[in-house]
């Protein structure tokens, strides 16, 4: 397990007998999963101390209550923490395997939704996700010709995403790439290659804290996926937060999807409810639902973590917090004025389409969408969730059209407008894109950080906030 470059020399004595450092130290620790540092004091002490002097704080409670206030800066700190040690094709082995069993096997199984979603936990710059878009649309483009194809890359790492986003890569990111993979599929530029555009159109990035982050979640994109991809990123974490992480990577795999896990990283134990297929140098992990009942003894369940920063939503690059605008806007009367709010507490039926939407149950989930719709067709979270579900099969008119419906039967719900501004980003449409995210930066105006945007409270006013404010800043749209 390698070190981040740690900020050069300099004397951390009094960082690490700051009396604060310890609670400092565990926030950190918390917060990122990276249990790596609980015994590296000096090098975390390194890297504080260089964040500290950065934003002019002197003792370590005051930077831990900067952080735990200040996302921004938090996000500069984990930019630091985090290792993002990555190359194209790492581990040929599991790309071979990706290549004979597991891509042909989700292929057979998919032929009739003709869908794939793939997710690259922890995807640091870039090269897992893109590798896998190489692979696919070079050896397999013929057979999903049209199909509607995702591969989401994410990461704690906002600089990462940055660069995950460029997709410019230094000559030794290729150090296990056939040659001709980088002829073809890199443009050169300068002292770097650049990935070319049909390599990148099916792959997405989002910001997403595997700690934090609760997932399955059909409302943050991160659920219903038939191959997930988590290398190298859980041997920074402690044993009891992989505990609780692998069964979350199952709820979010299709029944028969496949985990790819780092090929030092196989356990029996952790795996265990899963059906285990070796190949040739890798281990590889597959959902079953009907499995005898393991012999061994269940995983402790890790206590619940305390989360100083936000959990995951939508790509947001580090920005500075900014003041609350002292007022709403007036939303653009382009719509007709709303409808009395018939659920903006939603009912169970609600509850029930998120879990299977949640689980990537798209077909159940749309029926049971129907059904409600059905009863309460003026029910906004309803259509919302439609919209949710129509996205993920590649849907976008019919998505589109849900969002618009929602908007329409109560303004006032913040989500419909972001994923709203979200989905007219992805079809080029700045302008409708900068409308919707003004309207939800004026329905957020008077809420506070931690109020609840959602019908469960895993998305707050103050996430929505922040990547809203900074895709209004990546569009070029005023954000006030
Ligand atoms: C060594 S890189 C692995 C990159 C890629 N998966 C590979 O194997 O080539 C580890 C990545 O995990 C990310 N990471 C660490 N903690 C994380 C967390 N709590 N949530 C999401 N990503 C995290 C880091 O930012 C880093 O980019």
């Amino acid at each position: 397990v390698s070190l981040p470059v740690a900020p050069a020399g300099g004397d951390v004595t009094h960082v690490l007998s700051d009396p604060s450092f310890g609670r400092l130290k565990a926030a950190i620790i918390d917060a990122t999963g990276m249990a790596f540092y609980q015994d590296k004091s000096g090098d975390l002490a390194h890297i504080v101390k260089a964040r500290m002097g950065e934003v002019a704080i002197a003792d370590c409670g005051a930077y831990l209550d900067r952080i735990q206030s200040d996302s921004a800066e938090m996000d500069a700190l984990v930019a630091e923490l985090t290792i993002g040690e990555t190359y194209f094709f790492r581990h040929k082995e599991q790309f071979d395997a990706l290549r004979e069993l597991i891509l042909p096997d989700v292929i057979a199984r998919n032929q009739d939704t003709r869908r794939l979603r793939i997710w690259s936990a922890g995807c640091a710059t870039g090269p897992e996700p893109y590798s896998v878009s190489i692979m696919l649309e070079r050896e397999f483009g013929h057979r999903i010709q049209d199909w509607h194809v995702s591969i989401l890359g994410t990461d704690i790492n906002q600089k990462f995403l940055t660069r995950a986003r460029d997709g410019r890569y230094d000559h030794w990111a290729f150090r296990t790439t056939p040659p001709d993979v980088l002829e073809r599929c890199f443009t050169k530029i300068g002292n770097q290659w650049q990935i070319n555009p049909s390599y990148k159109r099916h792959v997405t990035f989002q910001y997403h804290n595997l700690i934090g982050g609760r997932f399955p979640s059909i409302v943050e994109n991160i659920a219903g996926f038939d191959i997930i991809i988590c290398r190298n990123v859980i041997i920074y974490f402690s044993a009891e937060t992989i505990e609780g992480l692998i069964p979350q990577f199952r709820e979010s795999l299709n029944t028969e999807g496949w985990l790819v896990m780092g090929h030092a990283e196989p356990n029996q134990v952790l795996f265990r409810e899963f059906r285990t297929v070796n190949r040739p140098g890798a281990v590889l992990y597959q959902r079953t639902e009907n499995l005898p009942p393991a012999p061994l003894p269940p995983p402790s369940v890790p206590a619940p973590i305390s989360l100083p920063i936000k959990t995951s939503l939508a790509v947001t690059p580090p920005l500075p917090v900014r003041p609350r605008r002292p007022a709403p806007a007036p939303l653009p009367p382009s719509s007709p004025p709303p409808k009395p709010s018939a659920a903006t507490v939603p009912a169970q039926g609600i509850a029930t389409i998120r879990d299977l939407a949640d689980r990537g149950e798209w077909e159940r989930a749309a029926q049971a969408c129907q059904a409600q719709l059905a009863v309460t067709p003026l029910d906004p979270w309803a259509h919302f969730y439609r919209a949710m579900i129509h996205e993920q099969v590649g849907e976008g008119e019919a998505c589109e059209q849900a969002l618009r419906r929602a908007i329409y039967l109560d303004r006032k719900l913040v989500l419909p407008h972001y994923h709203l501004g979200l989905f007219l980003l992805r079809k080029d449409d700045a302008q409708g894109a900068v409308k919707a995210f003004r309207n939800v930066l004026a329905l957020l105006a008077d809420l506070p950080d931690d109020q609840p945007v959602c019908d469960t409270d895993a998305v707050t006013a103050g996430h929505v906030r922040e990547a809203v404010t900074v895709h209004l800043k990546l569009v070029g749209g005023p954000s006030a």
